[in-house]
């Protein structure tokens, strides 16, 4: 499908974001929360501690579809939790969010505004392979930094995108040609990502203390739902990232490829992942630890 059969809407057109905000996209990112959360069994880590009163505030970067706010809300239902995004077409009516909840739209590649900054207990980040430029996540680690209280949390959610293997049920080798081995390739060519690992370094260069990347490797049984949901984000990257403009182009010739490892599912071909979780904190004073503290205003 070239991309003028595809109804990308403008605003979509205007920013970076290399995926989709359809209604398909918003349905990955849904059930990609609760795989996610049944892979790494929580929605914050049990390092970070969360006191439930109205005081205690949580922001969630690049929110998405406010999946994340809502189960959060569920679990601790006094706490405040606000979900920013550059773009907040795909999360709920605000009238229909529940009370002690709030969307902002805010660009995570601009320093946040004064009223954000300083407010949040826990910041958290999950999936930004797509957002992220130049393999450079300094900029918003750097204003994510900024909504933080002294003493708060981070915690940033990520794949690896290394860590992404093909795998058969039949057999311990891969067939030739491949279409799922053709497709970790693809991720890996991608480049998206290849900051992750520098994760924990880059939290300890902002004075963040015990930064430690967690690493939550998928159950088997699970390969094929993670399988789909990766067919999902890499069509939408087909078509915001990829040149479309003939039938030879490399979005059709992708999409050719991903329709051919839709097939070998079917005979137990899958991908395995090993999703992560880094967790840090800010010292409770300022200049602590003898680092750079980036967090002053
Ligand atoms: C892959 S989705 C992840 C959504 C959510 N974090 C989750 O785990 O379900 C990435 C989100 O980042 C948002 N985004 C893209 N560019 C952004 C930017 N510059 N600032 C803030 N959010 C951005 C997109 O609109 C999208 O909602």
């Amino acid at each position: 499908m070239a991309n003028s059969e595809q109804n990308i809407a403008s605003d979509e057109r205007r920013d970076s974001y290399t995926l989709q905000r359809n209604f398909q996209s918003s349905i990955r990112l849904n059930a990609q929360h609760y795989l996610w959360k049944d892979a790494v069994g929580y929605n914050i880590h049990p390092r970070i501690p969360v006191l439930d009163c109205p005081t205690f505030k949580i922001a969630d970067i690049g929110t998405g579809t406010a999946i994340w706010v809502t189960d959060v809300k569920r679990e601790y239902p006094r706490v405040q939790v606000d979900g920013f995004d550059l773009n907040l077409k795909q999360a709920p009516a605000v009238k229909w969010m529940p009370h002690g909840t709030s969307l902002i739209t805010c660009d995570a590649r601009k320093p946040p505004d004064p009223r954000f900054q300083h407010q949040y207990d826990i910041v958290n980040i999950r999936l930004f392979l797509a957002v992220v430029e130049n393999n450079d996540p300094s900029i918003i680690l750097d204003h994510a930094l900024r909504l933080l209280k002294p003493g708060g949390w981070i915690q940033w959610s990520e794949h690896v995108m290394s860590d992404i293997s093909c795998k058969s049920a039949q057999a311990d080798t891969i067939p030739p040609h491949c279409a799922m081995e053709e497709l970790a390739q693809f991720l890996q060519r991608t480049n998206l990502g290849r900051w992750v690992p520098e994760l924990p370094k880059l939290f300890a260069e902002r004075n963040f203390t015990e930064a430690e990347m967690y690493k939550y490797p998928i159950l088997p049984h699970t390969r094929l739902f993670w399988t789909q949901m990766q067919f999902n984000s890499t069509m939408d990257y087909t078509f915001m990232a990829l040149d479309n403009d003939t039938s030879d182009s490399a979005g059709p010739q992708a999409r050719e490829m991903i329709a051919r490892a839709v097939e070998e599912t079917q005979r137990g071909i899958a991908l395995d992942f090993i999703p992560t979780t880094t967790v840090a904190q800010l010292p409770l004073t300022w200049g602590e630890g003898g680092g750079r503290s980036s967090y002053r205003l």
